[in-house]
């Protein structure tokens, strides 16, 4: 009792913006219980072991490197572009007009009329897949003949990540000796570091390749493997030896594709030799026979051609060690392992597994891509409505630092939305849907039409604002009102007075969040006015904290917005529906599939969107009841689920909300790996993983405006501990 009162001072006058160590719970024997493990040679064709740092990550097969299986090695800052189509440049490409409610506006969608320009700016820029680090077998003569290894030379494998130290410990025989493999990312650079030890090293036998494909624009999705191997022809790389540093070699290989640029940086620490395979651009690094069993490697990726500033593979591995002590030890956290609960144990492994994967993949310089650092979707780009799913739950578990890495993306993206905005006749800032790090929103019809990630900003916005302490608000107020006055102008101005209904609707053309009805048609989707209700209501508060005046339009948009649209339910209940006017809502199997962002209006969507003037709560009700009923869940992926079971927890449903977290459509690998959607989302899809976090999240610390304190939301049976969450909206 004592010390819950010392805790809940410390936490009254502590500034809450920094993430504190709670230290009631002992994290780490917990954590360390889900370290994946793999013992077979293919133990999964789809997904790596990973390490990584947030903006650089490197796919692991059982060896520790990219020996068997070319996963891949991405990051924040590889990008690339083909060349452009003969006689082309992006200015060549002018969109589509589209009839808006009596006038044309443009569109950024592909033109029939221009099919070359509009294919390339979809598929240009992409990631890069920057190389393939692995071992060959040599034939230890000292200038010896490299041989690949196959999964048939190996026996006797078992790998380990340990989760607590970010490092992957891999173990294989090949050849009668054993191979010890230790594995590492730098948090602050973006290397690799690997320390291996055999004795097929100290004999010359075992060595390293490093490999580099092409970046191609030819695939929507590389998955599992980015990037083209037999395009030798199209890009040059080269090799110098470079100051050692302190270390017994080292060399930097620069690879050119087109105008990308960028540069590996290697140091090993016994006496080696490394040389180009004639005609690829295959590098092999022979460690000298009479070395020590004990081989010291670190690969340095960088957009720099100056020599890296990191140490060696020791103090990479204390950086790392550190780094993600600190990480699990800080914020929030859960712990579900009182009981031997099998629903429990397994959210307890997801939860780990995504906090560790989310952290690898998701905490860069821009807004994550559906599969993170893990392959490519959509060319590596990222998608604007996506960042709500992927990274609002760093909030609720208290690394809101891992969370500002990219939210100055909002910033960045600032002036080219307004120039959006202003070329469709519209006031302030509309967002982009899928991007690339300059803002450029790729042609599509559904990305030019979709408009829920509009009101994001003030969902990050409001919920930072919440957290932080008193003195640090006025500085919330002022860093985010440029982009949320920007942000509000356009949907005060997108909204369209209608003369005969008197209310402002949303659409046509627009594509709600299931992007599955006809734009022309779809007019006041449930979820789209509810948020835009919210974010207007947060941009008037906004303002009034600023004691600033508010812009009147604001004020009667969001007061006369249309109406969320219902329908009799087939049991005759009043329900809300997917937009307003739509046939058939609860009976056409072609509507009760994909995203049922209905149920977002609640589960999601704070409080003032709850209020009884917006929200009728017995027709909601009724309509989370029908979509359990109707709803076709074998067609629902990813964050469905979370966000049914953030419903069901705000509607005091725990049974159901667990239920949600492990539905048979919701699966997460043996790594932990979010599995994606046949045809729609390859795996992993993050977005999954977030909104488990966020579910999570909302269960162990509960939600705003609650006038009681919160209790968690776990079975009670279950015996939940939890500490340091900080309420969602
Ligand atoms: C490999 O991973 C995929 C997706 O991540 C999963 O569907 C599959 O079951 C896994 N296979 C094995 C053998 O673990
Ligand atoms: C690719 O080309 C576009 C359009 O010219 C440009 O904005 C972008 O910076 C280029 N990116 C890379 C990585 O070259
Ligand atoms: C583009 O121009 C080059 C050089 O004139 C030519 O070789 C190539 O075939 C052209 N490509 C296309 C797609 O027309
Ligand atoms: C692109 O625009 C330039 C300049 O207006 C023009 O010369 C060129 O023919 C256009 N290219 C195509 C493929 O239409
Ligand atoms: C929507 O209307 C525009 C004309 O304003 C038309 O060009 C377009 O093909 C229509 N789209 C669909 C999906 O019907
Ligand atoms: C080793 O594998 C690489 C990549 O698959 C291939 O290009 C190369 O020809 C192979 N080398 C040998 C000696 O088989
Ligand atoms: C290596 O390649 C880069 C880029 O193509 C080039 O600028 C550089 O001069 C080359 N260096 C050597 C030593 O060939
Ligand atoms: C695990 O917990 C859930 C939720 O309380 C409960 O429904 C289920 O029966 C429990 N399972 C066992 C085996 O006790
Ligand atoms: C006004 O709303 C009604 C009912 O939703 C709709 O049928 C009509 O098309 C709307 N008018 C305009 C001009 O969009
Ligand atoms: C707004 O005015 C109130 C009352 O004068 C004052 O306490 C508050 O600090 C002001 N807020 C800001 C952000 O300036
Ligand atoms: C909510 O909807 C129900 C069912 O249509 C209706 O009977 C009730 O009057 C509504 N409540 C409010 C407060 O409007
Ligand atoms: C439900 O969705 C799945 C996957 O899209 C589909 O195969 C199935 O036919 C759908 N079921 C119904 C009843 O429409």
């Amino acid at each position: 009792m004592f010390q819950f009162i010392l805790i809940a001072l410390l936490c009254a006058t502590a500034p809450l913006a920094t993430a504190k160590s709670h230290g009631k719970i002992i994290r780490k024997p917990i954590i360390s219980r889900f370290n994946p493990t793999r013992r077979i040679v293919s133990s999964n064709n789809t997904t790596p072991i990973q390490v990584g740092n947030g903006n650089f990550a490197f796919g692991a097969d059982i060896t520790g490197l990219q020996t068997l299986q070319p996963f891949n090695t991405l990051s924040s800052w590889g990008w690339h572009n083909s060349s452009l189509p003969n006689n082309t440049t992006p200015a060549n490409f002018t969109g589509l007009d589209w009839w808006t409610h009596g006038r044309l506006v443009n569109y950024d969608q592909p033109n029939p009329a221009e099919p070359g320009i509009s294919q390339w700016l979809i598929a240009n820029p992409h990631r890069v897949n920057l190389g393939r680090v692995g071992f060959v077998l040599l034939r230890g003569d000292g200038h010896g003949t490299e041989i690949n290894v196959t999964e048939h030379d190996l026996s006797s494998v078992m790998q380990e990540l340990d989760l607590y130290s970010g490092t992957v410990r891999s173990v294989f025989t090949i050849k009668g000796a054993q191979v010890q493999v230790t594995t590492i990312v730098d948090p602050e650079t973006d290397t690799l570091a690997v320390k291996a030890s055999s004795t097929l090293l100290s004999k010359g036998q075992l060595g390293f390749f490093l490999d580099y494909p092409y970046a191609t624009d030819k695939n929507k999705f590389e998955a599992p493997y980015v990037g083209d191997w037999n395009a030798v022809n199209k890009h040059k790389t080269n090799l110098s030896l470079e100051n050692t540093n302190g270390a017994h070699g080292a060399a930097k290989i620069t690879h050119q594709m087109d105008e990308t640029i960028y540069y590996t940086h290697l140091r090993w620490n016994e006496q080696s030799q490394i040389k180009l395979v004639t005609g690829t651009h295959r590098y092999i690094l022979q460690p000298h026979p009479g070395n020590s069993e004990a081989f010291e490697l670190t690969v340095t990726f960088s957009p720099s051609g100056s020599s890296p500033s990191n140490a060696g593979v020791g103090a990479i591995q204390s950086a790392s060690a550190h780094w993600w002590k600190n990480y699990w030890e800080t914020g929030a956290f859960v712990d579900l392992t009182a009981t031997e609960n099998a629903t429990a144990i397994e959210i307890q492994r997801r939860t780990i597994l995504s906090q560790y994967l989310l952290a690898v993949n998701e905490a860069g310089g821009d807004p994550p891509q559906e599969s993170g650092l893990a392959n490519n979707g959509w060319y590596g780009k990222f998608h604007m409505e996506m960042y709500l799913w992927h990274s609002v739950h760093w909030l609720a578990w208290d690394k809101s630092s891992l969370l500002e890495r990219s939210l100055g993306v909002y910033n960045r993206f600032l002036e080219s939305s307004i120039e959006r905005a202003e070329n469709q006749g519209y006031d302030g800032a509309r967002w982009g849907k899928m991007s690339d790090p300059t803002g450029r929103s790729a042609p599509g019809e559904i990305n030019s039409l979709l408009i829920w990630q509009q009101p994001h900003v003030f969902y990050f916005a409001e919920t930072e604002y919440q957290h932080e302490d008193i003195s640090q608000r006025k500085a919330i107020l002022q860093k985010w009102d440029d982009i949320l006055t920007q942000s509000a102008d356009f949907m005060a101005s997108f909204a369209f007075w209608n003369e005969s209904t008197h209310v402002y609707d949303l659409g046509p053309p627009m594509y709600p969040a299931s992007e599955n009805t006809p734009p022309n048609s779809t007019t006041n989707p449930t979820f789209e006015l509810a948020y835009w209700r919210f974010g207007l209501d947060t941009a008037i508060t906004w303002k009034q904290r600023l004691n600033q005046s508010v812009p009147e339009a604001w004020i009667n948009v969001a007061e006369h917005l249309a109406p969320l649209p219902t329908t009799k339910s087939p049991t005759g209940e009043e329900t809300y529906t997917l937009y307003e006017g739509i046939p058939n809502m609860w009976t056409d199997p072609e509507t009760v599939m994909d995203h049922p962002a209905l149920t977002a209006i609640y589960g999601l969507l704070p409080a003032p969107s709850r209020a009884p003037d917006i929200l009728n709560h017995t027709i909601f009700a009724a309509t989370t009841a029908e979509v359990a009923r109707a709803w076709n869940f074998t067609d629902c992926w990813g964050w469905d689920f979370p966000m049914l079971s953030m419903n069901s927890v705000r509607l005091g449903d725990v049974d159901a909300a667990i239920g949600y977290l492990v539905d048979p459509n919701f699966q997460f690998d043996d790594v932990g790996m979010p599995v994606g959607s046949e045809g729609k989302a390859p795996t992993p899809y993050f977005p999954g993983s977030g909104g488990l976090l966020q579910a999570v999240a909302m269960m162990a610390g509960g939600w705003g405006g609650q006038d009681k304190e919160f209790v968690s939301a776990f079975p009670e049976d279950w015996m939940a501990k939890v500490e340091g969450f900080r309420p969602v909206l």
